[in-house]
């Protein structure tokens, strides 16, 4: 079977035209392996966790478990904390680590280019506990501005930066900013939300403290993530949500944790989801992401200077590493007006602000129209989004 007839929502029609699913940086479409894994476990093996000793519960504890071991293996963590996504990742590091280990004054580096969700926990925990917030800014050709970076490390505690930019594809030069980062003792967090579905990342010898990323962005389901943490900042962190699962021993007088990955797993877990990402990690060994990576690149360089052509400004570079998204504007038609004819055509694409405001106020835009690609997206698709965008263009500017 070919790997798009394995995704069975990239067979239907959409307005009476062959979907072409181009919003993959908001999520990404599920392989069919994916929704038996995880209705197989609601038919055959629901139970809770962790807890009873009966046969269900050992099935459910090992497809949960299944997850944590498959995810160490292919990114060469020891430690696998599982998540809701990329966002709760984020703020167990903002919380668990940072409310432990920082205190007033202490300094956190940010970059212009972060998600919602890498600016908001710490702006919370800046006005909770006097941290101060240094946002390293973003140049006109779409790279951090990295002198101001070095010169942001004084005092710094903690380096928090995304690995690909979810507005422009950008990949940020991640290794010198770890090194640069570590040599003043500051901790790391990368959030990987756009760079785990497209490279090959080994976790340990890359070198970060703490790497935060979404499972529905790599045709897992949605409602899971990780945060990868290294033993020793694992070492430094402290649980912020209590309950049931976390915990030694519980009395009137105090409880003790766990000292593993559960200590911050609180309640019961996303374990039908659990068994979808382990079925998505398991698929994805079946080709080269490396391979498809370059691929994709390719078509959305493609695409980019076809726009371009089109009259459409494109905020991006398309360098070789990094993400396949095109982000562009029209000078006169309104982005939300070109999505809706996009879709009458079967095109979805993502309009807004992409959760990245204080970016696109950086390049002075209110928001883009956003095509993203992933492994299923084929070449013949980018011609016909692009033939799509001429004629948009010719009928409507
Ligand atoms: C770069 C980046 N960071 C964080 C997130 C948040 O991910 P989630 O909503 O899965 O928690 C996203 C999602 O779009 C993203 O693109």
């Amino acid at each position: 079977m070919s790997l798009r007839d394995q995704f069975p929502i990239l067979q239907r029609e959409v307005n009476g035209y062959p979907l072409v699913y181009l919003d993959n940086a908001a999520t990404t479409q599920k392989p069919q392996v994916v929704l038996d894994a995880m209705s197989h476990y609601y038919a055959h093996s629901n139970a809770n966790v962790h807890r009873a000793v009966h046969t269900l519960a050992g099935e459910a504890t090992e497809g949960y478990e299944a997850c944590r071991t498959k995810l160490k293996q292919r990114y060469n963590a020891e430690r696998v904390i599982i998540t809701s996504g990329t966002t709760e990742a984020i703020n167990l590091v903002a919380h668990g680590w940072g409310r432990a280990n920082l205190q007033k004054g202490d300094a956190v580096v940010l970059t212009e280019m972060e998600h919602h969700s890498d600016i908001v926990p710490w702006q919370m925990l800046a006005e909770e506990r006097g941290v101060e917030l240094r946002y390293v800014p973003v140049l006109p050709d779409f790279t951090l501005d990295m002198d101001v970076f070095s010169a942001s490390l004084e005092g710094a505690k903690l380096v928090c930066v995304v690995h690909t930019s979810n507005v422009l594809g950008v990949r940020n030069p991640l290794e010198a900013i770890i090194e640069q980062s570590h040599a003043v003792g500051a901790r790391v967090l990368i959030d990987a939300a756009q760079g785990v579905p497209h490279a090959s990342i080994d976790f340990t010898e890359f070198g970060p403290d703490f790497m935060a990323f979404s499972a529905h962005k790599m045709c897992g389901p949605t409602g899971i993530g990780a945060l990868l943490v290294t033993p020793a900042a694992f070492d430094e962190m402290q649980p912020f949500m209590g309950g049931g699962d976390m915990i030694e021993t519980v009395t009137v007088d105090g409880s003790t944790y766990q000292t593993n990955e559960h200590k911050f797993e609180a309640g019961t877990p996303r374990i039908a989801e659990a068994i979808g990402w382990s079925a998505a990690l398991d698929w994805m060994t079946s080709f080269d992401l490396d391979v498809e990576h370059a691929r994709l690149v390719d078509i959305a360089g493609w695409v980019a200077q076809q726009l371009r052509e089109l009259g459409m400004t494109v905020y991006g570079r398309h360098g070789p590493d990094d993400a396949a998204v095109v982000s562009f504007l029209h000078p006169t038609i309104n982005s939300d007006d070109m999505a809706h004819l996009l879709d009458a055509r079967g095109f979805a694409v993502r309009t807004g602000h992409h959760c990245a405001q204080p970016l696109l106020q950086r390049l002075g835009i209110s928001g883009t129209v956003r095509a993203s690609f992933y492994i299923y997206n084929t070449r013949d698709e980018a011609e016909a989004f692009v033939a799509e965008m001429k004629d948009i263009v010719e009928t409507f500017a």
